[in-house]
């Protein structure tokens, strides 16, 4: 298994099919993909595009008090056969000196209440209530430090 930066058009089939599959290509396309602070990350298994993951320059003013520069997670998908076999972990373990190099000290995201277990494997910790996003249903704000 490879890890590497992957062009955001890169990342749009597995959005779509896995995080979108009733959507449109449209819906895959998120705000700030190409943005300069923006990158994508990549697992490859035998040369194949498997799991990726983007990370945002992007505050949420919930943290802001403890941590003025943060970064945010979206897109963590990996395809279903592929699932369980560290390929995400992999790709957060390559974001966050990423991230730290930007003298950021935190990544947040909206979770997924399904994918919630996953981020608290990894080290997140969720705040605050479940709330629904219309079409994908209900997610937690969660975020991890990192130092
Ligand atoms: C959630 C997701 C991104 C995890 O990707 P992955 O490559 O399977 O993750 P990993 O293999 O690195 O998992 C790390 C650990 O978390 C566990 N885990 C993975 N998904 C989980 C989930 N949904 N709930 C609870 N635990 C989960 C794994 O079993 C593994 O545990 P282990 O270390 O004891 O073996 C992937 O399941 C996925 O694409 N799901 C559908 C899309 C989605 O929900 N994305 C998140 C949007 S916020």
């Amino acid at each position: 298994m490879k890890v590497l930066r992957v062009h955001v058009k890169d990342t749009y089939p597995i959005r779509h099919k896995v995080l979108r599959p009733h959507g449109t290509v449209a819906d895959c396309m998120f705000k700030g993909d190409d943005d300069e602070l923006t990158f994508h990350l990549g697992a490859f298994k035998d040369g194949k595009l498997v799991s990726v993951a983007s990370f945002y320059f992007e505050n949420k003013a919930e943290y802001e008090a403890e941590h003025p520069h943060q970064y945010r997670l979206r897109g963590m998908a990996t395809l279903p056969e592929f699932q369980g076999q560290g390929l995400s972990s992999a790709l957060l373990k390559t974001a966050f000196p990423l991230i730290k190099q930007n003298q950021c000290t935190l990544l947040w995201c909206n979770a997924r209440e399904s994918a919630e277990g996953f981020y608290q494997k990894v080290g997140f910790t969720s705040n605050g209530e479940i709330f629904d996003i219309p079409l994908i249903g209900p997610h937690r704000l969660m975020a991890i430090e990192i130092r």
